[in-house]
C-alpha cells in the first residue's frame, strides 16, 4: 500500500509528492503523449494545500516535505460525477423487480420516492445522503451534484437543497421532476408553483435548475417557462433530454444555453447537430439503460460529431441505482461505443465540462487535488476489469481521504 513519510509541516501548508505513478492520466493534452488525456508515465504530482502545484516526470520532480509511493500503480483525476439524484427516502425494490419481469420503466414511479421522501426527517434523509456519497468516494468520486425533484412542496423541496448544500456547492433545484400528485388535475397551477413560491424557497440553495423534459412530465414549453424563471433568479440550466423518447428537451437545452443535456438517449441528427455547434455537454447515463432494460445512448455518434460527452451515475432509487463510476465507465466501453480513453476522459474533465467547471477533472498546477489512485497499472483497466474494486485511493482538495 501507498505510505506517507516524515510528515513535517501541516496538511494544509505541508507539501506532499506523490510518486512511482506508472500512468497518471491529466487530461491536459500538452502533457505526456499529446493525447486527451495527457497520459504521463512514471509520473510524480505534487500537491501543496489543496491544489496541484505540480505534474510530470518523476526524474524531474521537486523537493517536497511529505512523500507517497503510487508502487507503479495509475492514477487519475477523481471523477466528477455531474448527475446525481441523492436526497431521498426509501427504495424501488419491487418496482425494479417488476421491471427485470418485463414491466416498462415510466415517470410515475417517481411518486413512490415522493411519498417516502416526504414523510422522512431530515436526520434520515442526511444520513442517506452521507451513505450514498460514502459509496461514491469509495468508487473513486470526488466531485458530484445532486438534485432535489422527491419533495416536490415548496418546504420539501427547499428541504432536500438544503441537505445537499451542506454537502456539495454543485446542487440543483429539479422541483419540474414531475407534476406534484396534488397538482394531478393542475399542471398549469403546478409549473406557477416551480416557477414562483417554490422557486423563491429554493434559489438560496441552489447553482443549477433542471427539468424532466418527457411525456409523462414536462412538455417543452413547460421546461421553457420554468428554466427561463430559474435564469432570471441566477440559476442556471441542465435539462433531462431525450431520456424516453424523442421530445424537445435536447434544443431546448441548446436554445437556453444549458451546460448539460443529460441522457440525450433519443436523439435526431437535427438534435446532435444542434449540441455539436453549442457548448452544451451531453451527459450520459448508462446506470439509467441498464437499470430500465434500455436502449444505450450512442455514445460514439455524439463524440463522431464533435459533440463533448459526459458520463455520470443519475443515481437515484428508481431508473438507476448506482453510485460507481467506475461501472458507467465500463458499460459505457462495452455498450456504447466509446474507447477507454475517452470514458475516462467523459467521467472526470467532461463532468467538470458538464458543471462548467476547470478547477476540477484535471491534474495539472491550479486545479484542485482531487486524485483517484487504483490498484491498476492504467485507467484502461476500469473498463478491462469490471466489477472489481480499483480505488485504492482517493484525495479530496489535497486530503487523504481514502
Ligand atoms: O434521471 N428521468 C428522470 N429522473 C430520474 C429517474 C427518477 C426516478 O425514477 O425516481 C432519471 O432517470
Ligand atoms: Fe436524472
Amino acid at each position: 500500500n501507498a505510505t506517507t513519510v516524515s510528515p513535517a509541516h501541516s496538511a494544509s501548508t505541508a507539501s506532499t509528492l506523490i510518486t512511482n505513478i506508472a500512468s497518471l492520466v491529466t487530461n491536459d493534452p500538452s502533457l505526456g503523449d499529446r493525447s486527451p488525456l495527457g497520459l504521463v508515465q512514471d509520473a510524480a504530482v505534487v500537491i501543496e494545500g489543496d491544489r496541484v502545484v505540480w505534474t510530470g516526470d518523476q526524474s524531474k520532480a521537486p523537493a517536497t516535505d511529505n512523500r507517497v509511493d503510487a508502487d507503479g500503480r495509475a492514477v487519475i483525476p477523481g471523477f466528477v460525477d455531474s448527475h446525481s439524484h441523492l436526497v431521498f427516502a426509501g427504495d424501488r425494490t419491487r418496482e425494479f423487480n417488476a421491471r427485470m419481469s418485463g414491466r416498462p420503466y415510466s415517470a410515475g414511479g417517481i411518486r413512490t420516492t415522493v411519498a417516502a421522501t416526504r414523510a422522512a426527517s431530515d436526520a434520515e434523509l442526511e444520513a442517506n445522503l452521507t451513505r450514498y456519497l460514502r459509496e461514491a468516494l469509495h468508487q473513486g468520486t470526488t466531485t458530484f451534484e445532486t438534485k432535489s425533484g422527491y419533495g416536490l412542496t415548496a418546504e420539501d423541496e427547499a428541504r432536500a437543497l438544503r441537505v445537499a448544500a451542506a454537502h456539495t456547492d454543485e446542487v440543483t433545484y429539479l422541483g419540474a421532476h414531475i407534476v406534484a400528485p396534488e397538482f394531478a388535475e393542475d399542471p398549469a397551477g403546478y409549473v406557477a408553483l416551480v416557477t414562483g413560491e417554490m422557486l423563491d424557497a429554493c434559489a438560496p440553495y441552489a447553482r443549477w435548475i433542471d427539468v424532466f423534459c418527457e411525456q409523462g412530465a414536462f412538455d417543452g414549453d413547460q421546461a421553457r417557462a420554468i428554466l427561463t424563471a430559474g435564469k432570471e433568479r441566477g440559476l442556471h440550466p441542465r435539462i433531462h433530454a431525450n431520456q424516453l423518447s424523442y421530445g424537445p428537451g435536447v434544443q431546448l437545452a441548446v436554445e437556453l444555453d444549458a451546460a448539460s443535456a443529460d441522457h440525450c438517449t433519443h436523439l435526431t441528427d437535427a438534435d446532435v447537430d444542434a449540441l455539436a455547434n453549442s457548448r452544451t455537454v451531453a451527459t450520459l447515463l448508462p446506470g439509467a439503460e441498464f437499470s430500465t432494460r434500455a436502449e444505450w445512448p450512442d455514445a460514439r455518434r455524439l463524440l463522431d460529431a464533435g459533440v463533448t460527452v459526459a458520463l455520470s451515475t443519475d443515481c437515484n432509487p428508481g431508473s438507476s441505482f448506482t453510485s460507481s463510476v467506475p461501472f458507467c465507465v465500463a458499460l459505457a466501453v462495452r455498450d456504447m461505443g466509446m474507447t477507454p480513453d475517452e470514458a475516462v476522459w467523459s467521467a472526470t474533465a467532461g463532468g467538470a465540462a458538464a458543471l462548467r467547471r476547470t478547477d476540477i477533472g484535471r491534474v495539472t498546477p491550479g486545479a484542485y487535488a482531487d486524485l483517484t489512485l487504483l490498484d491498476a497499472p492504467s485507467h484502461v483497466h476500469l473498463a478491462y476489469r469490471p466489477g472489481v474494486p480499483l480505488v485504492t485511493g482517493v484525495w479530496r482538495r489535497g486530503e487523504r481521504v481514502l
